[in-house]
């Protein structure tokens, strides 16, 4: 039997994803990507913004569409928009047999047994506090030089835009020992740079251990041996606390590299958010992790036109991100969300304006990106392969001040031959916007 899988929104979920793929593949079903050779055919969805809903919508219409004349005998929709819109999944598209929540989706064998036996239709919604099972090796997809670890579940923050603690749960960490096996695992499957990720990474641990953990997990994952770059995203910039600062900075296998979400920064709209950070709180975290980790790269994400968003908080927002200068900086509009508070709040700001203002603070990235990057040149730094573009004749790198799939690459030119995940000493040539172009240095200083 063939299973395809259709995997979308984030890197969590990619993991739920990968997981379900292990689970499958250990039941003897064999991967396809050709949904006309599917027996089996699994929608992952994200139901995070509007466009993310519709681009999980367009997939399953798609795929009932094998469904309905192909191979296929099972479709079954798993993730967050089957947790969030459970009963209009499949009464409106009634090609879906089956329908799991974001608890449930350790069902997927069994599931795809039922339907393929002929039984009737499945949902499946297990409590929001449980941790699906993960008895059964991930089948990592992102090449396997790289890989995702998901740390923890769900959110307990409730800022008030967003839907995920609804749709994810309560905030339930992986126990450690979990993690290191899972960690070992992927090592003797040839990962070499682990990235961390959950809704929030900070505060791993306080429900299992009674306090923040993650500087303990870091060290004992530093110790898994093949692993070679620690990597950690979703940290909510107050839950930095010293010990993690600590061990990024003496531990020579974790990236200096920190995502930090901070959304706004005009108090007045971190407050309707629900964040609990200020201006001054956060220009002082980043003012220290620059001072405690001099090499940091920063990552962080902004929202415009949250209700309520004035110029004025625009502009304040604007000269903020021009005095951090992050390294690097994602932007995204606001999108209201029902069943979440800030749908409620007056004044939605026009679409037009959001935009407006996203594409501003973009410009003023650019800038600040491009300068950086040229500071660059000159430098050799230590580079994973990615990948090669035949096109353009270059293989395509990151540094450690680079997460996958968000942040820039580093395009080298050589005659040398090079494979996916090999760590390269490279020179910076070149600075493009977001990008640095570059070539194998013979000679290297670590
Ligand atoms: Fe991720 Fe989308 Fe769910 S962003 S947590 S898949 S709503």
């Amino acid at each position: 039997m063939n299973v395809m899988f259709v995997s979308l929104g984030c890197d969590k979920n990619l993991v739920d994803s990968e997981r379900m793929i292990g689970m499958m593949s250990a039941a003897g079903y064999t991967l396809t990507n050709d949904e006309t050779e599917a027996d089996v055919i699994v929608v992952n969805t994200c139901s995070f913004i509007g466009d993310a809903k519709e681009e999980s919508i367009q997939n399953i219409l798609e795929m009932a569409e094998y469904r309905k004349e192909g191979r296929c005998r099972a479709l079954i929709v798993t993730g967050c928009m089957a947790q969030r819109y459970k009963d209009e999944v499949m009464q409106e598209i009634p090609e879906v047999d089956a329908v799991l929540g974001t608890s449930s989706y350790d069902e997927i064998v069994k599931t795809a047994e039922e339907v393929l036996g002929g039984g009737e239709k499945v949902q499946s919604f297990q409590p929001l506090d449980r941790l699906p099972a993960m008895d059964q090796k991930r089948v990592v997809t992102t090449g396997g030089h790289y890989a995702y670890m998901k740390i923890a579940e769900g959110c307990d923050k409730h800022c008030t835009y967003c839907i995920i603690p609804k749709l994810r749960g309560t905030y339930r960490s992986v126990p450690m020992e979990q993690l290191i096996k899972e960690a070992e695992g992927l090592a003797e499957a040839g990962t070499k740079e682990l990235i961390l990720v959950a809704q929030e990474t900070t505060l791993y641990g306080v429900d299992l251990y009674g306090k923040k953990s993650l500087h303990v997990l870091l060290k004992k994952l530093c110790e898994v041996s093949g692993i070679r770059w620690i990597r950690v995203l979703y940290c909510y910039p107050e839950e930095i606390y010293d010990e993690l600062i600590d061990v990024i900075r003496s531990e020579k296998k974790i990236c200096k590299y920190l995502d930090l979400p901070i959304q706004h920064a005009s108090d007045r709209i971190l407050k309707r958010m629900g964040r609990r950070t200020t201006k001054a709180d956060l220009a002082e975290i980043v003012t220290k992790l620059r001072r405690e980790i001099p090499q940091i790269a920063l990552r962080t994400t902004l929202i415009t036109g949250f209700p309520g968003e004035t110029q004025e908080d625009h502009e304040e927002l604007m000269n903020f991100i021009d005095e951090m200068e992050f390294d690097r900086l994602g932007v995204f509009t606001y999108s209201r969300e029902e069943d979440t508070p800030a749908a409620e709040m007056p004044d939605q700001v026009p679409e037009e304006v959001k935009k407006d203002r996203q594409n501003e603070l973009m410009e003023l990235q650019q800038e600040i990106s491009l300068d950086k990057n040229a500071d660059r040149v000159g430098e050799t730094v230590l580079a994973m392969v990615e990948g090669y573009l035949t096109d353009e004749n270059v293989y395509v790198a990151r540094t450690y001040m680079d997460a996958p799939g968000v942040d820039g690459y580093l395009f080298i030119n050589t005659q040398e031959t090079l494979m996916s995940g090999d760590f390269v000493k490279a020179k910076i040539t070149g600075a493009l916007e977001y990008d640095l172009t570059g070539e194998i240095e013979n000679e290297f200083t670590e």
